[in-house]
């Protein structure tokens, strides 16, 4: 295994690159303190598998408990902040906006909140809901809040997260926009995801078979080291700031 270029190198190959991809998950808001998926879930959650409360089925069967789960989260994602690397993110695509495109798995809106444009939400936003049944005329205005989880009085209708479940399909243009910049960039910077949840992952080997030069962000190894020109191991909020500075 020959050793990875180094960060000085991979910031040759980004001042050269036209167009330069970026692919986030759930690594990328560890150092803000929002847990990630596949490192051990703590406290109250720790006996379930975000497989097994994060599908529309399980959300049928116990749509309180699923309920909470999403209250549990969004209260970590609002007392969070975004850390350094997203701010460095954001910079260089304010000073850069033509050259940079942001496309996420992660559904806390710390990208936003850091300031990036036009980001690209593949699995949805955490902070949003929308009925879990195709809205009837009565939904609109019989929304009940005061039940968990908010329901239509009249037809028993139930609000759901507005995330992508497993099993379901990502939101179509998103997906489309995502597809379009892995394949025309120079670069894919992909920071904190373990490569394991497609068709998110799929980005990656779309953009090595494009030509793209891949840099992994990533303190561990990945399902996606096979594919990588670059192993940077080391944190988001760490590596981002001297890798994306002017
Ligand atoms: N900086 C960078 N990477 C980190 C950091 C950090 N501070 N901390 C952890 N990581 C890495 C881990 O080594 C791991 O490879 O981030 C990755 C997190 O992997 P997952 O928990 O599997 O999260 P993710 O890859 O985003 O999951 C993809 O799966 O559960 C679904 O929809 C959910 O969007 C999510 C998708």
């Amino acid at each position: 295994m020959h050793p990875s270029p180094d960060l000085a190198t991979v910031r040759q190959w980004l001042a050269g690159a036209r167009q330069v991809a970026v692919l986030t998950g759930a690594g990328m808001s560890a150092e803000s303190g929002v847990p990630t998926f596949r490192d051990a879930l703590t406290g109250w959650w720790s006996r379930f598998k975000p497989e097994e409360l994060a599908t529309e089925a399980a959300y049928r069967a116990q749509p309180q408990m699923v309920w909470d789960w999403y209250l549990h989260r969004r209260e970590l994602v609002s007392a969070a902040l975004p850390n350094a690397g997203h701010r460095a993110l954001a910079a260089v695509q304010q000073r850069e906006p033509p050259r940079w495109t942001l496309v996420t798995q992660n559904v806390d809106d710390l990208h936003q909140r850091a300031g990036s444009p036009g980001v690209i939400a593949l699995h949805g936003q955490l902070a949003q809901d929308r009925w879990l049944d195709a809205e009837r005329a009565c939904c609109a205005q019989g929304l009940d809040a005061t039940t968990l989880p908010p329901a239509c009085r009249h037809c028993g209708n139930l609000r759901r997260p507005a995330v992508v479940w497993f099993g379901e399909s990502l939101p179509a243009q998103a997906l489309a926009l995502a597809e379009q910049a892995v394949q025309t960039c120079d670069v894919l910077l992909v920071v904190g995801t373990s490569g394991v949840v497609y068709p998110a992952a799929g980005l990656v080997f779309t953009a090595h078979q494009h030509g793209a030069q891949v840099v992994l962000v990533n303190p561990e190894p990945s399902e996606l080291d096979t594919v990588a020109d670059a192993c940077l191991r080391q944190t988001a909020a760490l590596c981002l700031p001297t890798l994306l500075e002017p």
